[in-house]
């Protein structure tokens, strides 16, 4: 694995590998054992939107593997002034061992890949959050035993979340079933692969999504880059929230997934999001952990 793009270039089974590492690596931290990787190794971590979890688990988590992260805000860079992606990366490939980029673009994500020579990491685009979904994919695991054959669903946006989850559920065996509103669907190359999966399906009602299912994932109705339209997204989002109604046309064990920052009230209601707090923050944990076993799959030798 070179580098950490998106979620459809990954097989089934090196998402597994990365799942059974970042348990080890969990494992590795909590017992106190050395785990130092990528010793001596950097990575510049790209930010041309705001971040908590994605900046800190990748800079704790590059500190723990034994290595050291740099945080590169765009603001600061001349990449944000207009200089070229393809002479950034030429010369930040040069410096570093590894770079991560939050960014809106994903065609500046695949740039960076082709012209640095180093392995890169997509810390979100407005395409996809595969850093976020090997989080949730992990978590889920470590709370259901197992991946395979459980229900997934996600209620709202047709964002980098649900593209994201629909390739990664569907990839680890899990039926996914997302509900969104006409005009906020997810991207047409998602619905092109997921069209080969007769386990996936895309409704129109939260309630057709979330029946039966064993995990509920939501995330916000305006995603970054998006906030003039957060008036007109509130009504055309209106009623895709989970809530206790919901919650029940679900499994009675099902549990409740977000990325984070949740905005309760809307995508969530406060006493959903209270009384599955211990998942939600469990996932926010597991960023630190699957992000360190991607490191260590494109920048180590492991
Ligand atoms: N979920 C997530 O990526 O959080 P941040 O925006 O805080 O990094
Ligand atoms: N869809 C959200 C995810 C934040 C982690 C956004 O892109 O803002």
């Amino acid at each position: 694995m070179k580098h950490l793009l998106k979620m459809l270039d990954l097989s089934s089974e090196e998402i597994i590998d990365i799942l059974n590492l970042a348990d080890q690596l969990k494992y590795e931290q909590k017992h106190n054992i050395p785990h130092k990787y990528l010793e001596g190794k950097t990575l510049g971590c790209i930010f041309q939107k705001a971040s908590t979890r994605t900046r800190v688990s990748f800079e704790v988590g590059m500190y723990q593997l034994g290595g050291m992260p740099i945080f590169l805000s765009s603001n600061d860079m001349q990449i944000g002034r207009g200089e070229p992606v393809e002479d950034t990366a030429r010369v930040l490939g040069r410096y570093l061992d590894g770079i991560m980029i939050r960014t809106f673009k994903q065609s500046e994500v695949e740039t960076l890949a082709e012209k640095s020579g180093i392995p890169v990491i997509n810390g979100l685009t407005d395409f996809c959050h595969p850093c976020q979904v090997l989080a949730d994919l992990m978590t889920i695991r470590e709370f259901k035993g197992k991946l395979q054959g459980l229900k997934m669903c996600f209620i709202g946006d047709g964002n980098n979340m649900m593209n994201s989850l629909i390739v990664g559920g569907l990839k680890t065996g899990m039926s996914v079933s997302v509900a969104c509103p006409e005009g906020y669907e997810p991207a047409e190359e998602v619905l092109n692969f997921a069209k080969d999966y007769d386990c996936f399906e895309l409704v129109r009602t939260p309630q057709e999504a979330a029946k039966n299912a064993d995990v509920i994932f939501t995330d916000v109705w305006a995603s970054m880059g998006q906030e003039g339209e957060s008036e007109k997204r509130k009504i055309a989002f209106e009623g895709y929230q989970v809530n206790a109604e919901l919650m029940k046309l679900a499994h009675a064990d099902a549990m409740v997934q977000h990325c984070l920052p949740a905005h309760r009230g809307e995508e969530i209601t406060a006493d959903v999001f209270e009384a599955h707090a211990n998942e939600i923050f469990e996932e926010a944990e597991n960023r630190l952990h699957a992000q360190k076993a991607v490191m260590v799959k494109v920048m180590g030798n492991k």
